[in-house]
């Protein structure tokens, strides 16, 4: 999908010929006399359209209008939800109408880069298909966004205009991976679409280990997930170089269970489908990437997958199984179903040797983490307070929340094995801390998040599917950094002449 602005005040915007335009009214809009503005006023005159959130009017053929569909839009005081919720229930009226060109109309006197965003997002989020295991379907109708602005934008609203494109492009490719069926988005597929980013752009590069490579690693922990499918395993390791090579990087560890079935702990039958969307981590990291790629921001990032499917067979991984990690830590395994933490441990101990400032790790680890908040914010665990701020803050920004979760040393004591030197699984209490505590004891070396995206990655029942999420917080935190830290060399110089 092609997007783009124009500066568009209401007479212009009658003239903008596309199949549909979307105008958003605030409260106290000022009309003119051209035919929209004659329409408009005579609404608000009437009663019949108010400014006020939710508030939608439609109109077919309007004389003076070159759209064919005009819908005005309440957004009340023009808040970010309101914008959201006014689009939303605009775009749900137009649906099935195979509007290809788009156009939406700012009557506001200014346009905020929190607005500017939520129009991009918005429309991208309300028109997604998918359509890879449905060959007969027809694809997303819309091609085209013209994004009407009151005022020539300034640095802030294009940025946020730029950095919008490059969140749906990489939200959507996070929903891509999510969203495909276990057998379409296999490890080694994975594998390939990580090859293809690094393709599609210089700054990128990609490297994929075999089971061989990775046994040779010691990641015993990995490798036992991996051992009861027939899908053979791939440790995925990106990296995007946008600054000097001795900038320490960022890294992304993504969970990219593409089938989890639990294993010999098998899960129950209802809902297993949904275990598809257990490598929704790794898409995010996928997606983050597509997003680098685009935006280019100056820093170096490392993306990590480790990814295998979890299946019960006879090789498979049994309770009560003991296996060494890359750390050196022995881990009992209690439960095949908490398998994300065997997998994530060893990429954690294998982050260590880029000797990062940060790492953060995603993935759909436990549904304890859906018990305690649900499908609006993801859990945020860290060792670090200026990482969990940062990360707290870019999900402000982007309306991609999280929320801070503890980290006591006293969820830990469940995790004590009388036969290894850690058991994967505590007890059902506090079981998305108790994960985190599981990861907490590999990620000593490094300032250290986890988030748990169990809720927040995808929605099950009629809306079925990936949310993309959390790509929109991910890409905020890296280009805050990117914006916070100092050109190495300036700083540099200006210690020696300290
Ligand atoms: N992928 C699941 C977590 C999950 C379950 C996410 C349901 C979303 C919905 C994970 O591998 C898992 O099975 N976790 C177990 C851990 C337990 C065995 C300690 C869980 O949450 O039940
Ligand atoms: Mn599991
Ligand atoms: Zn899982």
């Amino acid at each position: 999908m092609d997007f783009e602005y124009q500066v568009l005040d209401l007479p212009a915007a009658a003239k903008l010929k596309t199949d549909a335009l979307l105008i958003l009214v605030p409260e106290g809009v000022k009309v003119g006399s051209d035919a929209v503005s004659f329409l408009l006023g005579h609404a608000l005159k009437s009663g019949d359209f108010s400014a006020k959130p939710g508030r939608l009017l439609a109109a077919y053929r309007v004389a003076g209008v070159s759209a064919d569909r005009l819908i005005f839009v309440g957004i009340g005081e023009g808040l970010v939800r309101h914008v959201r919720s006014g689009l939303q229930a605009a775009l749900a009226q137009l649906k099935g109408d195979k509007v290809k060109k788009l156009g939406v109309v700012l009557a506001t006197p200014n346009a905020s880069a929190g607005v500017v965003r939520t129009v991009v997002q918005t429309v991208a989020e309300a028109t997604y298909l998918f359509t890879t295991s449905k060959p007969k379907a027809e694809a997303r109708s819309l091609k085209s966004l013209i994004l009407g602005l009151p005022e020539t934008p300034d640095a802030q609203t294009q940025q946020a205009f730029e950095r919008a494109v490059a969140v749906v492009a990489g939200v959507e490719l996070a929903k891509e991976w999510g969203n495909r069926p276990g057998n379409m988005a296999t490890p080694t597929l994975l594998g390939k679409a990580a090859e293809a980013l690094a393709e599609g752009s210089k700054k990128i590069s990609c490297e994929v280990l075999t089971p061989r490579e990775v046994a040779k690693l010691g990641m015993g922990s990995f490798m036992a997930v991996a051992q009861g499918s027939e899908e053979p395993l791939r440790f995925i390791v990106l990296n995007y170089q946008g600054a000097a090579k001795s900038e320490a990087p960022i890294v992304l560890v993504g969970k990219g269970i593409t089938f989890d079935t639990g294993g010999i702990s098998l899960k129950p039958g209802a809902e297993m489908d949904e275990m598809k969307f257990d490598m929704c981590g790794a898409a995010s990291v996928l997606g983050t990437f597509k997003a680098l790629a685009a935006l280019q921001p100056t820093l170096n990032v490392v993306g990590l997958i480790p990814a295998a499917e979890n299946m019960p067979d006879g090789k498979a991984i049994k309770p009560g199984d003991v296996v060494t990690s890359m750390s050196g830590q022995s881990i009992e395994i209690l439960n095949t179903d908490a398998e994300g933490r065997l997998v994530l441990c060893d990429a954690l101990t294998y982050a260590e040797r880029f000797k990062p400032r940060a790492v953060v790790d995603i993935a759909t680890l436990t549904g304890a983490c859906v018990i305690a908040l649900g499908g609006v914010r993801s859990g945020l665990f860290s060792t670090s307070d200026s990482l969990a701020q940062a990360l707290l803050a870019a999900g402000e920004t982007s309306h991609d929340l999280a929320w801070r979760m503890p980290l006591d040393e006293d969820y830990a004591e469940g995790l004590k094995s009388n036969f290894a030197d850690v058991a994967n699984v505590a007890g059902r209490a506090g079981g998305s801390i108790t994960a985190a505590k599981f990861l907490q004891r590999f990620a000593a070396a490094f300032p250290w998040a986890h988030l748990d995206i169990a809720g927040t990655a995808w929605k099950s029942g009629a809306a079925k599917g990936a949310t993309g999420r959390p790509v929109p917080l991910l890409v905020d935190y890296l280009l805050a950094e990117a914006a916070a830290t100092p050109i190495p060399n300036k700083a540099k110089k200006a210690k020696k002449k300290a």
